[in-house]
């Protein structure tokens, strides 16, 4: 391995950019406003509300201890759907909003460097109850569902997309998780990426802890073909783009 280039590449887990950037200059201090703290929903998009903390009674009684112990990946899951509280729940406890402090600010169910939150969540549902089969993006902000495309053959294209991690394709659903760079560049400039990259990975845990509240399993999935998955989701690929994903499905009890 060529040493040169791997040391190239170690700086970027290193934080020593920090003390080179002049802050002053960032979007932030020169005044210009947050952005928008979730992708607003086009003018021709209808809102499907999501069931509320209220009905995520049913999930309860998991012992942290437990989900921790066994927390483990799953790559079968067993033919069943989910339900919308269900898939309702997983969104909160991934990308929920517990509060709005200003515009462009709230807190979420998940931590985020600068709480400036990066991402957006996308859906490819496939057997979920009261949901068509499609694309699907949350808005943590209205804990809602908006159709983003209903493609004839979901399952064959984001079996492409992953480069053929046929598992990932037969979930009822898989959450796509993008990032708006913009977000988090807004207020820390080139030391942005870095802790975005750390952002996603609490995500996905808490995806994994919430799985077993229910029954469910999830793997994480940082290996995909980027261009056919942007394409899929109709983001462009630099202003918004995959960053991770995970398929979700009801397991057996000991089963992987
Ligand atoms: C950042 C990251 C990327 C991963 N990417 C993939 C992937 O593309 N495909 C896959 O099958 N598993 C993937 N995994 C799952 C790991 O293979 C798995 O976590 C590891 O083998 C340990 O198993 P465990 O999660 O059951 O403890 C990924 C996990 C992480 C944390």
């Amino acid at each position: 391995m060529d040493k040169t280039t791997l040391a190239a590449y170690r700086e970027f887990l290193k934080d020593s950019l920090r003390l080179a950037i002049d802050f002053s200059q960032t979007d932030q201090n020169r005044g210009e406003p947050p952005p928008p703290v979730q992708k607003p929903p086009r003018d021709d998009q209808v809102l499907i509300p999501l069931p509320g903390r209220e009905s995520f009674g049913d999930f309860a009684g998991t012992d942290l201890i437990d989900a921790i112990a066994h927390r483990c990946s799953h790559r079968r899951f067993r033919d069943e759907s989910l339900s919308l509280a269900e898939l309702a729940f997983l969104l909160w406890a991934t990308q929920g909003v517990r509060e709005v402090l200003q515009p462009g600010v709230a807190l979420r169910t998940v931590p985020s460097a600068g709480c400036r939150h990066a991402f957006e969540t996308y859906l490819l549902v496939s057997d979920v109850t009261d949901l068509e089969p499609g694309i699907y993006r949350y808005l943590p902000l209205d804990h809602a569902l908006v159709l983003e495309a209903a493609p004839e053959s979901l399952r064959p294209a984001l079996s492409r997309a992953v480069l053929n991690q046929g598992f990932v394709a037969a979930a009822p659903v898989t959450l796509v998780w993008t990032v708006i760079p913009y977000r988090m560049e807004w207020r820390y400039h080139t030391a942005a990426h870095r802790v975005i990259a750390m952002d996603v990975g609490h995500v996905c845990q808490n995806l994994y802890l919430a799985c077993a509240s229910i029954g469910a399993g999830t793997c994480a999935i940082a290996a995909y073909h980027q261009e056919l998955m942007d394409r899929l989701l109709n983001v462009d690929g630099e202003e918004e783009f995959t960053i991770y994903l995970a398929p979700v499905g009801k397991i057996w009890e000991s089963g992987k």
